[in-house]
């Protein structure tokens, strides 16, 4: 039998290629490997987005889209919606019971996103509970495993204390979940920062091809390459790591023409461009054939809630049951 992997993603807006290159391509090869299930966190989005929530289902959906559209198959993985299976909101109040409000306190990441998204009132009981939610998400699948980037590695850290103080207090079987930290090669926003659609410095997976070159067109370059004859750094030049990663086989040839002078910054940038737009091409031409197929995702989240919910009330019995409630 596989072992079994559950992750998931909050639906809060288009993703980008860091979600490509930090999960999803990731997700797409532990299918062959693992039994997964692959969640649209809709009660994660709530805690951020509750005064208006209105754009968060239809966001999960098109989120789904750029799944399939990756490559994650439902053929062979569970795709679903977290708010599809009542059991996660149980068994998260019955963790709450029981997790201190000291554990939550110090999470770095409930602190961080205070300080991010503080345009929003994010000091509610609920948001300071994110991490008991997504605990009860991983423990009621008892998934050995769970594929996160190095930002979830303090949600998980508290999920394993949880499990064993719940395992501890009523002598309960509940799996203790690992981390499984894939190595992926760092990608910046346009600008040099982290990629976020916050910052409004991404590359949308959807994004049409003149929208790429518009945005490959105002990346930073190597600020000390200022004349076209200055010779440039190329390791210092954001540029340079999106050939590396997207088109390994041409990189020498940029670091080549880029140090010696032999090419401009803006001719680099529009060939960048155009590497990006091939690139998504496959993944554009997916997704669109997804959302002209009405009906259809919703009928895969629907399938996939249907066997979600029959691995998790498995749980949630045995939980009431260690419980005597
Ligand atoms: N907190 C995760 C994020 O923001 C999303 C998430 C919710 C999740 N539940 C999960 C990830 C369970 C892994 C496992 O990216
Ligand atoms: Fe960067 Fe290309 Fe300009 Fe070199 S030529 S500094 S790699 S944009």
């Amino acid at each position: 039998m596989k072992e079994r992997i559950l992750s998931g993603m909050r639906p809060t807006g288009a993703l980008h290629l860091g979600h490509l290159l930090g999960a999803l391509q990731n997700w797409v090869t532990l299918q062959n490997q693992y039994e997964c299930f692959f969640m649209v966190a809709d009660w994660h989005a709530l805690m951020s987005e509750y005064e208006d929530p209105k754009e968060i289902r239809l966001s999960g959906q098109r989120m789904v889209v750029d799944w399939l559209a990756c490559g994650i198959d439902p053929e062979k993985s569970v795709i679903f919606r977290q708010s599809d299976v009542s059991a996660h909101l149980e068994l998260a109040f019955i963790l709450g019971v029981l997790t201190p409000l000291s554990w939550l306190e110090r999470n770095p990441t409930y602190k961080e996103q205070l300080r991010e998204l503080s345009a929003r009132n994010l000091t509610t009981y609920g948001f300071l509970g994110y991490p008991i939610l997504q605990a009860a998400d991983i423990l009621l699948y008892r998934a050995a495993k769970v594929p996160i980037g190095v930002d979830q590695l303090a949600h998980l850290e508290l999920a394993r204390e949880i499990v064993r103080k719940f395992n501890s207090l009523y002598g309960g079987d509940l799996v203790e979940p690992m981390p499984l930290l894939t190595q992926t090669p760092k990608l910046l926003g346009i600008d040099g920062r982290k990629m976020s659609k916050s910052y409004d410095n991404s590359v949308a997976l959807g994004d049409e091809p003149e929208a790429i070159f518009r945005k490959a067109q105002k990346m930073f370059t190597d600020p000390k390459r200022i004349k076209m004859t200055d010779p440039g750094h190329p390791d210092q030049c954001n540029v340079y790591s999106y050939y590396k990663i997207f088109t390994p086989e041409r990189h020498r040839e940029v670091y080549d023409y880029c140090s010696n002078a032999k090419k401009g910054c803006t001719d680099c940038k529009k060939d960048v461009g155009k590497v990006l737009a091939d690139f998504l091409g496959p993944i554009r031409e997916r997704r669109n054939r997804w959302l002209a197929s009405n009906g259809k995702i919703e009928e895969i989240l629907q399938q996939g809630a249907q066997r979600a919910r029959s691995a998790a009330s498995e749980t949630i019995n045995q939980v009431k049951k260690m419980l005597g409630i």
